[in-house]
């Protein structure tokens, strides 16, 4: 992994796992809502994609997919749990690989959060999750059924064979999606789980599963393949005060014990307060706070990032490695034309 650090570092390149960043902007994964409902990208998506992969973003984390079919957050959402989806998701990596920009897929299962009640009306479909509470932020009466401790060692091998899946695919790495309280989130957030097995209680026990998942995906993928994970930092916004939940002296731990586990991309973001805070750059604070101690991992900040300024300062006061742009991509895939300008 080299560094090159200097004034104007926006436009530096930066790599890893030999893996080359043009520059140092991500684009933070955003829900298109252009999969078909076997979760296979439709001629939407590679038109939006398309445009993206022209945009001049260093980096592209793709939106999340469903690992497996009771994991899935809408009917429109990508899915990489069956062997047969690999063919179609080359069309979508194709695009990058000739842009040149590097891709990684995120991976997610929705557990208790549910964004389309739909979903619920088909036989079989059953959310479960860590504990038979419900979400906070649930809207249709989701109570998901909490798995037993046996189930969960099928689940990292889910999230395993999804991430082969991916590379597969043409990825050049994944993304463990563990935050905005979906599945891994709800497992770290003590207002979801209530378990009092070894998945529970303390944040060692709340972090199991993620940590067990990544170290998986960490032996599996091999060395030339970029893994990440995308944290919720606490269960609050930043200076907010606390509501018993996920907070960030348990979630720096968690961030440390991944960087022990060879995770090469912490990419924060909130837990059950989800993405969405006030003014610029607001999760600034917990990427400067991980930073402190992140050891060879990149820190991506990502969240109400607009200026060029803004993400030159991140940089170059050593807030983070990468700065992320969710929504100004989504609006336009060539918002980067903004800031060369
Ligand atoms: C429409 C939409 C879809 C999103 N989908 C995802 C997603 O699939 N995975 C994820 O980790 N974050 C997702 N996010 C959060 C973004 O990655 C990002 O963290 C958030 O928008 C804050 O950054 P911004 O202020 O630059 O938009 C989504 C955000 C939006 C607005």
């Amino acid at each position: 992994m080299t560094e090159k650090r200097s004034d104007g570092m926006l436009w530096t390149p930066l790599e890893v796992r030999g893996v080359r960043m043009a520059n140092r902007i991500v684009a933070a994964p955003t829900a298109t809502g252009t999969a078909d409902e076997e979760g296979r990208p439709t001629e939407a998506a590679l038109r939006r994609y398309g445009a993206l992969a022209s945009g001049g973003v260093g980096l592209v984390v793709m939106e999340h997919h469903a690992i497996r079919p009771d994991g899935r957050v809408r009917r429109t959402q990508y899915m990489l749990d069956r062997d047969e989806l690999v063919e179609s998701h080359r069309k979508l990596t194709a695009l990058f690989s000739e842009a040149n920009v590097p891709v990684l897929v995120q991976l997610n299962h929705s557990g208790g959060l549910l964004r389309d009640a739909e979903l619920l009306k088909r036989p079989g479909f059953v959310p479960v999750g860590p504990s038979a509470v419900p979400h906070p932020s649930d809207e249709f009466g989701v109570v998901p059924r909490e798995l037993s401790r046996e189930e969960l060692s099928a689940f990292v091998a889910s999230y395993a064979a999804a991430a082969l899946r991916g590379l597969a695919a043409g990825y050049r790495g994944v993304e463990i999606h563990a935050a905005h309280g979906y599945f891994l989130g709800q497992f770290l957030s003590p207002l979801t789980n209530r378990r009092t097995d070894q998945y529970g209680g303390n944040v060692r026990n709340r972090a199991r599963l993620l940590l067990d998942v990544a170290d998986a995906l960490r032996d599996l993928i091999g060395d030339e393949a970029v893994l990440s994970v995308r944290l919720g930092m606490a269960d609050v916004l930043p200076g907010a005060p606390s509501r018993g939940g996920l907070d960030v002296e348990e979630a720096l731990w968690v961030a440390r014990e991944l960087v022990a586990l060879g995770v090469d991309i912490l990419d924060l973001s909130g837990n059950l307060c989800g993405y969405d805070g006030p003014g610029e750059a607001y999760f600034a604070p917990y990427a400067a706070a991980v930073s402190e101690r992140k050891g060879r991992a990149l820190v991506v900040c990502t969240g109400g990032i607009r200026r060029r300024e803004t993400a030159e300062r991140l940089l170059r006061e050593g807030v983070c490695d990468l700065v992320g742009l969710g929504r100004p991509l989504f609006a336009d895939p060539y918002f980067l034309r903004t800031w060369k300008e």
